[in-house]
């Protein structure tokens, strides 16, 4: 059987309203794009869907990843939506679109997204996760949790298929390069990179005893890239679940802790991260608080069965009432740190011109 690629890539090409949601316009117009795409056989299958002001492209194909058919596909379907948002005059029309022309990858153009090619399994559980007003530090911790805590992931300590543990690969962004470090054995020396999620960030993470992918996150800093804030890289993730990975119940657990995350009001403050169902996923107070929905499908044959919306959960309602208390509790804060993120770390700041204008009146001590 041939490979599938599982390409989920995503952008923010305008908001409804402000940057709180996608209008369905957009949705349309990226389904049929994608839909032609399948008659044509270029892809196999594809859901379209939405995490606050963000558009959702979950495709499947055989193409393997970084395939310029396929990015090329995403980045006209973006384009094209672009135009249906600057139609409607929707908010930012065009936001996460940062060069003028496509050139054989999508990378670095400003779009988010995450990749793996897998050899299906007999039945393949596949969980895609999509996060608004927030970074892709934020996986850093339930992606911990599932793969390397044996107090979320129970199969860790007894199920033999993957009581050895995992390999995760993390990317150190401030100097552009990347490592592999083992759990359970080297847990401590990872915790000290990952629990930094603003400089290290978790790319990938592989069975141990076969190298098989289990999850892969999207790392595109859109904010470095650019060099000037033009949108939060709301991330995505994508996880493999049971028969040798951990199980659906053992990805989704992490989520019912909501962890404070970096991104919220102008990309600059501390929130919690609300898990929340797919209509949920309007982020409004403050622009937030951060929302993660979560859909599941099958595959079969690369074909995606689903999706269900798998915070749609009232087991997630204690998570989305203590966020809201969370959320409450650090607002309160309003300018301070640390609801507000460190200096250098706000995605929009009127420090240098301040410090200019008062330069002359510090006077030394
Ligand atoms: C955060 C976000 C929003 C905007 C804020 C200001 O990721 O997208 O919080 O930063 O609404 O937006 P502008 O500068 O467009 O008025
Ligand atoms: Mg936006
Ligand atoms: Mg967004």
């Amino acid at each position: 059987m041939a490979k599938v690629t599982l390409s989920h890539l995503k952008a923010d090409v305008g908001g409804w309203v402000g940057h709180s949601s996608l209008h369905p316009a957009l949705i349309t117009k990226a389904q049929d794009y994608l839909s032609k795409a399948k008659q044509a056989k270029l892809l196999i299958d594809f859901h379209v869907t939405q995490c606050g002001d963000d558009l959702q492209l979950i495709t499947t194909h055989r193409k393997g990843p970084d395939h310029e058919e396929i990015h090329k596909l995403a980045w006209d379907t973006f384009v094209a939506c672009t135009k249906e948002a600057e139609r409607l005059k929707l908010y930012g029309a065009g936001q996460d679109l940062l060069s003028d022309a496509f050139s054989g990858n999508i990378r670095g153009m400003g779009p988010g997204y995450a990749e793996m090619e897998i050899e299906e399994r007999q039945s393949e559980p596949v969980l895609f996760f999509m996060a608004d007003k927030t970074s892709p530090g934020a996986w850093n911790l339930p992606v911990f949790r599932i793969f390397a805590d044996p107090f979320n992931t129970a199969g860790l300590v007894i199920d033999p298929k993957f009581h050895d543990g995992f390999r995760f690969e993390v990317l150190d962004v401030k100097e552009s390069r990347k490592i592999e470090l083992n759990c359970p054995e080297e847990m401590y020396d990872l915790l000290i990179l990952i629990g930094s999620p603003e400089r290290f960030i978790i790319k990938a993470v592989y069975r141990k005893s076969d190298g098989e992918i289990a999850a892969v996150s999207s790392t595109q800093k859109l904010s470095l890239m650019a060099g000037r804030y033009v949108g939060k890289d709301d991330p995505v993730m994508m996880a493999r679940c049971q028969s040798g990975f951990p199980a659906v119940g053992e990805v989704l657990n992490p989520f019912a802790f909501p962890h404070l995350v970096s991104g919220w009001m102008r990309g600059s403050h501390y929130g919690p991260l609300m898990p929340v169902s797919v209509p949920e996923a309007n982020p409004s107070r403050f622009d937030g608080p951060p929302r993660v929905v979560c859909l599941g499908f099958q595959l079969a044959d690369g074909k995606l069965i689903g999706p269900r919306d798998m915070f749609a959960d009232p087991s997630f309602d204690l998570a989305r009432k203590r966020a809201n208390e969370v959320a409450d509790y650090v607002r309160a804060h309003g300018p301070f740190e640390p609801h507000r993120l460190p200096l250098e770390e706000m995605e929009y700041t009127t420090l240098p011109e301040v410090m200019e204008k008062l330069e002359s009146r510090f006077k030394g001590v």
